[in-house]
């Protein structure tokens, strides 16, 4: 027998809760008449389920679900709401709670909706810690956060049934990626993974994306068109950025992973489907129930296993391991051989927000390795924005190499156990940074073929101040980024400018 909270200082609604759950026979209930008493009661018997009134009286419903949540993580918490107070049922769900039902509690769904926070709970419970995320292309998904570590318990677990997963998380944070995630580790690995944008498909066209299309069944239609859904036969559909499903298309999704049956448009047949369903989003979904803009029975549908991706700014300590694993990817993308991130760098991108998560992060440190000439990742290749946003003012000179410290990134690098020489430099430092030497000497006594004179002072100069003007362009005017990045030293930028004529305001725009 399932043991079962009820807490309601509606006496009538506890009477009906405890029929609808003595009429399916699995269930010991219990009844309390307050928040207090039920947390009371929780202290003394280990719940399986507790079912909360949001609006209770001496400890309302949120509290007594924290107290009862702190008692015993493994409570499965429901909440019932009136109208007035779904906005607390919807904080409930965020602070742990399964799921919240509307007043008043139909039987019917009450229990469909403990069947799946059953079905969810038993696949995340008791689960050993599970080593990093292997993706089917062998690269590995960072997440030594704890936060994390559970995201990654629950994808090895989903990986072995075929409900739907619901992926929430902000823009960045590797959503996508955990959808291939839990693909890559289920049965049905080597079958397709097909994902659909949904926000990225006009409403018209939806139906027959999803479903595909018989010859002639609408103007333009010349052929007949197979279906996201039967290209995904066997496999996995990632139905990406589902809050942005139309509204029709939620009626027909719905009846879809209810029958495991659908109709191509313009068909007089239906066709079955075995295909799971993975969707994303990073959309209020709950918010969006309420305005009528999304359907409830649908988010129940897809919730069935929610999880939840922290922002970067929340797993910090992955920050690391993740710059780490870009450096290598971008050493071998773009050729270069890059050792690790200067500590004066490092701790500007320690401090930056990344409200743009992971793919802010990823894209930050690609800019950085085009820009950079040392062999670490310098303050001077860190993107301006980012600069600003944190506060930092570049110093007055570029860093040369002496200058560069120990880097946390080259020691993540030892422990990674990427073998990186000590002699990584494979390309142009910035050891010589005076044009004023043997500069030119490649193009020294060669012909010039532009028409210039033969005349290896004049052809340098020209080559010197068009570099300039240039570089000024790029940098929008402004010295010490021009200095920086197209490595000449202050000094001497000035004194060319100086000696040329150039006005670096004038390319400020
Ligand atoms: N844990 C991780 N380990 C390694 N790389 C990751 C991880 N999470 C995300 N990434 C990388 O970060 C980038 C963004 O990830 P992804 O596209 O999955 O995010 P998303 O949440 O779908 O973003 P959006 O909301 O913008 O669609 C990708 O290049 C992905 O490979
Ligand atoms: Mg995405």
């Amino acid at each position: 027998m399932l043991r079962v909270l009820v807490a309601d200082d509606d006496h009538g609604l506890r009477l009906s809760v405890r029929s609808a759950l003595a009429l399916d026979g699995r269930f010991a209930t219990d009844e309390a008449i307050d928040g207090l008493t039920a947390v009371e009661q929780a202290k003394v018997t280990q719940y399986d389920i507790a079912i909360l009134d949001v609006d209770m009286p001496r400890l309302n419903g949120l509290e007594a679900l924290r107290q009862i949540k702190e008692l015993n993580p493994g409570t499965v918490v429901i909440m019932m709401t009136a109208f007035a107070t779904i906005n607390d049922a919807v904080s409930a769900v965020k602070d742990g709670a399964y799921n919240y039902l509307s007043k008043p509690v139909q039987g019917d769904h009450l229990i469909a909706l403990i069947d799946r926070a059953l079905a969810a709970m038993n696949l995340i419970s008791n689960v050993a810690a599970s080593a990093p995320m292997l993706m089917d292309d062998g690269r590995k998904m960072i997440g030594n956060n704890s936060h994390m570590q559970k995201v990654f318990n629950v994808i090895s677990r989903v990986s072995k049934v075929d409900t739907p997963v619901l992926i929430r998380g902000a823009s960045g944070t590797g959503k996508e990626l955990v959808a291939r995630a839990v693909h890559a580790n289920s049965a049905r690995k080597d079958e397709k993974f097909v994902a659909i944008n949904c926000s990225a498909i006009p409403e018209n066209l939806f139906e027959s994306e999803l479903f595909g299309h018989e010859k002639g069944s609408f103007t333009g239609a010349d052929q007949r068109k197979i279906g996201k859904f039967q290209f995904a036969e066997g496999g996995t559909l990632f139905l990406d950025e589902v809050g942005d499903l139309p509204l029709l298309m939620q009626v027909k999704l719905l009846r879809v992973l209810q029958e495991k049956m659908f109709t191509p448009v313009g068909a007089n047949r239906e066709i079955p489907t075995n295909v799971r369903i993975v969707a994303a989003t990073n959309r209020p979904l709950e918010e969006m129930i309420k305005l009528a803009t999304f359907r409830e029975d649908l988010f129940y549908r897809l919730n069935v296993i929610p999880i939840l991706l922290p922002s970067l700014m929340d797993r910090k300590d992955d920050l690391d391991k993740l710059m780490t694993m870009f450096i290598k990817k971008f050493n071998a993308a773009h050729s270069k051989r890059i050792g690790g991130v200067a500590a004066d760098a490092l701790a500007v991108l320690k401090r930056y927000e990344w409200p743009g998560n992971i793919r802010e992060l990823e894209n930050v440190i690609e800019h950085m390795f085009i820009m950079e000439n040392a062999k670490l990742l310098t303050l001077g290749s860190i993107p301006e924005s980012l600069l600003k946003a944190t506060g930092t003012f570049l110093p007055e000179f570029p860093q040369t190499e002496a200058t560069l410290s120990t880097t946390v990134s080259e020691s993540s690098f030892a422990a990674s156990g990427l073998d990186l020489e000590d002699d990584t430099l494979g390309f142009d430092s910035s050891d010589d940074l005076d044009i004023d030497d043997d500069f030119l000497e490649p193009i020294a006594g060669a012909p010039t073929g532009d028409g210039g004179p033969m005349d290896f002072n004049a052809q340098k100069e020209t080559f010197e101040k068009d570099f300039i003007i240039k570089a000024l362009k790029t940098f929008k005017g402004r010295i010490n980024q021009t200095a920086l990045h197209a490595n000449i030293p202050k000094k001497t930028l000035l004194r060319k400018i100086e000696k040329y004529g150039i006005v670096a305001k004038d390319y400020t725009l």
